[in-house]
């Protein structure tokens, strides 16, 4: 039996770091993300691969199940995998290749992704298909338990894809459009740190809560701007927006040199909107690139990785391959 199974990574199109602050916020799945392959075997033995890190791993079912004990002293991908694996118990072993691609800790959800996919195949392969709520209640407690802490974005996004609209409430709601979004994402290779920042933030607000205020609110506002911009597939208002919502991110102060970089170089070869997408620091830029995205990415990629993509409007599905 062979097991296909996909998951999407995400960005943040608007409102990063104030969505902490219950203002509304943006959140595309995209279609780069993890795909796990499965294949079964005739011994009992869970042979895992996840090549993008160079991690082989040959492991022996004890009664049908995977006996793991989670260190939190290193914290890695591969805890995503076996806390994944160890859910259920399985009738004979498995070959299980993990294939990541897109930039890891870089604020795309590399992490939910793995554990999404992961968790959609190996449910198939034991007989416990889950439903998508299922899928995600799963994955962000897993989540919670290696990273300490999580907003559910990231689970949500790899498992019901699409573009949500994070509201005042913190309720996660489809946004219906139908417009494109081409998309480049480029990578500083510098990693930020999500808790350093929103705790950055924090002080900057308990500082100058009055200038803070104004800039959350007119965060807010881009967002809830940018809802409209997408239901009415207004291009133009869409890329103002996002150049916008990059400069109130300055003012907070998350952006950097090389995000900034990133971002001035995308504009000048032809994006028209771009910005740091997640909590910055490092990490990736987001360059809306409606026209000619073909000659951006070249010029991009010459000075930063960089890769294509546009919103998925699927989140996680598996196939059974052959039986
Ligand atoms: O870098 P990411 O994708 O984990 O995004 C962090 C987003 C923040 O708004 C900065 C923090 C959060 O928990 O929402």
């Amino acid at each position: 039996m062979k097991i296909k199974a996909f998951a999407p990574g995400k960005i943040i199109l608007f409102g990063e770091h104030t969505v902490v602050y219950n203002k509304p916020a943006i959140a595309v799945a995209i279609n780069r993300g993890v795909d796990v392959t499965l294949t079964s075997r005739s011994d009992d033995i869970v042979n895992i691969n996840v090549e993008t890190i160079n991690y082989s791993k040959k492991l022996k079912l004890n009664n049908g199940k995977l006996v793991y004990e989670y260190d939190d002293s290193q914290k890695q991908i591969t805890d995503y995998i076996y806390e994944v694996i160890s859910l259920f118990e399985y009738e004979g072993g498995f070959d299980l290749s993990v294939d990541i691609k897109m930039y890891l800790g870089a604020g795309l959800g590399s992490s939910a992704a793995v554990t999404v996919s992961t968790l959609k195949a190996l449910a198939l392969y034991s007989g416990n298909d889950l439903s998508l709520d299922e899928i995600a209640k799963i994955a962000r407690s897993i989540e919670i338990k290696i990273q300490g802490a999580a907003s559910p974005i990231d689970t949500a996004m790899s498992t019901y894809g699409g573009i949500i609209y994070i509201d005042e409430n913190s309720n996660l709601n489809p946004i219906d459009f139908d417009m494109k979004l081409p998309l480049l994402v480029s990578n500083c290779e510098i990693a930020g740190n999500t808790g350093k920042l929103v705790a950055s933030v924090r002080n900057k607000y308990e500082k100058y809560p009055e200038v803070l205020e104004h800039i959350f609110t007119a965060t807010a506002n881009v967002a809830i701007d940018a809802k409209k911009a997408l239901e009415d597939g207004n291009s133009q208002k869409l890329a103002d927006l996002m150049n916008i919502n990059q400069g109130l991110l300055d003012a907070m102060g998350v952006n950097t040199a090389e995000l900034s970089d990133m971002v001035y170089q995308s504009r000048k070869f032809g994006s028209a909107g771009s910005k740091l997408t997640g909590s910055g620091g490092g990490g990736c830029i987001i360059a809306y690139t409606p026209d000619d995205i073909d000659y951006v990415y070249v010029k991009l990629s010459k000075l930063y990785p960089t890769f294509m993509c546009e919103q998925s409007q699927s989140g996680v599905y598996a196939e059974i391959i052959d039986e």
